[in-house]
């Protein structure tokens, strides 16, 4: 439905409100051989593989980026040689590790690796190519080695960089950490990267699609795409997650919170509710899973149990609504688990180094097979055509200078200069 306005000679097409997709829900931008998710029946699977029987198969990490990056699995030696070009991007320049220790130690750990990967544009100019998966392993390995610095940083450690080693998740442990990783925390490690790897096109992919869709570097892809993971409302959720738990402080407390928070003053319940999923997400039952699997002691486990109360109410109150945990209600207390900090936005940080290779991975799908410039339209509300007034003549100008005269020193009374019959310019 369209209407015709005229005004002035200028015509313009304002379209009913049909027309705009609210937080484009629904809107399909692209084609995908990566990801699908059933909102419905809540399952995910990545190129065919779901993501339980990936996990349950024992997969590591890397054989699933490289199905996101070849989009088949690797045999033994492609995996290797892969592994070689992600452990390749672990050597980031001393200049962008140099350029994360600037910032203070209160830095989000989002925002550090933002800076890491303007630095890395920045060094490499041009950017990566959109048809080469092997320089995307690279990024990976680069993405893997800001997030370590950063997190070391926040931490008011050194910056190391990881080593090469049988896996991702071990050398990132050992570089954060200065203790040879615990095996079953290597394997959560790796769940995790697994489980957050890839999500159909969520803001933070469509962020950095947008962005390459310029023909952007790849680098500059990703800082887009983490500049939209960072809000609460997308990955941000994780820290806020825990922020909720601690709040709340015990499971006898779940209700009289809930009640205040959810039910009386509508706050939103932190890690439920998704646009796709509207059933159990498949990843928070797999993280459950993992932080049972941690043994979580002290005040880690006595957050668990809230999660646990929580998850009872909230799907009880708000289930039939179709808001159900998603994955970020139990990720946090998996990165707590193995031992990362809660704060900083670490945990934000964790799930854009698993994410980073579906952005990449979206990134070349989309320039190699089905380029265009992403440029959406809005639909015009504001005022129609009219001739514009100098600044003399505004009425609001009018109605404020009596009272910047009255605030003047009457010895600059004279700066206020009467023109034309109306109140004049100002000159200062
Ligand atoms: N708690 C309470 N009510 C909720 C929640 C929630 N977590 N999520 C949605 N709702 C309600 C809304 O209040 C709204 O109710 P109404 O129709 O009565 O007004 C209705 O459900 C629809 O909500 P929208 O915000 O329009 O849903 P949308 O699809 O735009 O939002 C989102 C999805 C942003 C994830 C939302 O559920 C939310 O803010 N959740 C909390 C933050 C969070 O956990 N984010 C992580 C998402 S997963 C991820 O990024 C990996």
């Amino acid at each position: 439905m369209h209407k015709e306005i005229e005004s002035g000679g200028w015509t313009a097409e304002r379209n009913a409100a049909e027309v705009v997709s609210s937080g484009l829900e629904d809107v399909y931008i692209e084609w995908t051989r990566l990801t699908h998710v059933d909102g419905d029946r809540g399952e995910l699977t990545y190129s065919g593989y779901a993501v339980e029987d990936i996990l349950g198969k024992g997969a590591l990490a890397e054989e699933v980026m490289y199905l996101f990056l070849h989009g088949e699995l690797p045999s033994a030696g492609e995996l290797r040689r892969f592994r070689g070009y992600i452990e390749e991007g672990y050597e980031i320049p001393d200049q962008v590790v140099a350029t994360i220790g600037l910032a203070p130690r209160s830095a989000s750990v989002v925002a550090l690796q933002m800076q890491g990967m303007s630095a890395l544009s920045a060094f490499s100019p041009g950017g990566q190519r959109y048809d080469d998966p092997d320089s995307a392993a690279r990024l990976i390995g680069q993405m893997v080695a800001i997030t370590s610095v950063s997190l070391r940083h926040v931490m008011g450690k050194k910056s190391r960089l990881p080593l090469p080693s049988d896996s991702v998740s071990r050398s990132f442990l050992g570089a954060v950490f200065d203790v040879e990783p615990e095996e079953k925390k290597v394997d959560a490690l790796n769940a995790a990267l697994i489980l957050y790897m890839d999500h159909e096109v969520p803001a933070s992919t469509t962020a950095g699609l947008v962005a390459v869709s310029t023909l952007a570097d790849l680098y500059s892809g990703v800082v887009a795409a983490l500049a939209a993971l960072k809000g609460p409302m997308h990955g941000g959720a994780v820290e806020e997650v825990i922020k909720q738990f601690r709040d709340i402080g015990d499971p006898s407390r779940v209700d009289e919170w809930f009640a205040e928070n959810v039910l009386n003053k509508k706050k939103k319940l932190m890690g439920f509710g998704h646009r796709v999923y509207k059933t159990y997400d498949p990843r928070a039952k797999a993280f459950k899973a993992l932080a049972s699997s941690l043994d979580l002691s002290g005040g880690s486990a006595a957050l668990f149990d809230v999660a646990k109360a929580l998850e009872e109410v909230g799907i009880y109150a708000l289930g039939q609504k179709g808001i159900y945990p998603n994955a970020d209600y139990y990720s946090g207390l998996v990165y707590m688990g193995i031992g990362f900090p809660p704060s900083n936005d670490a945990y934000t940080g964790l799930f854009a180094m698993s994410r980073v290779t579906g952005w990449i991975a979206h990134f070349l799908e989309y320039v190699e097979e089905q380029h265009r410039l992403i440029r959406p339209r809005a639909v015009y509300v504001g005022p129609d055509r009219r001739e514009f007034p100098p600044l003399f003549e505004r009425r609001r100008v009018v109605a404020e200078l009596p009272q910047l005269r009255s605030r003047m020193p009457s010895s600059q009374a004279g700066i206020l200069e009467v023109k034309g019959g109306g109140w004049g310019r100002l000159r200062i």
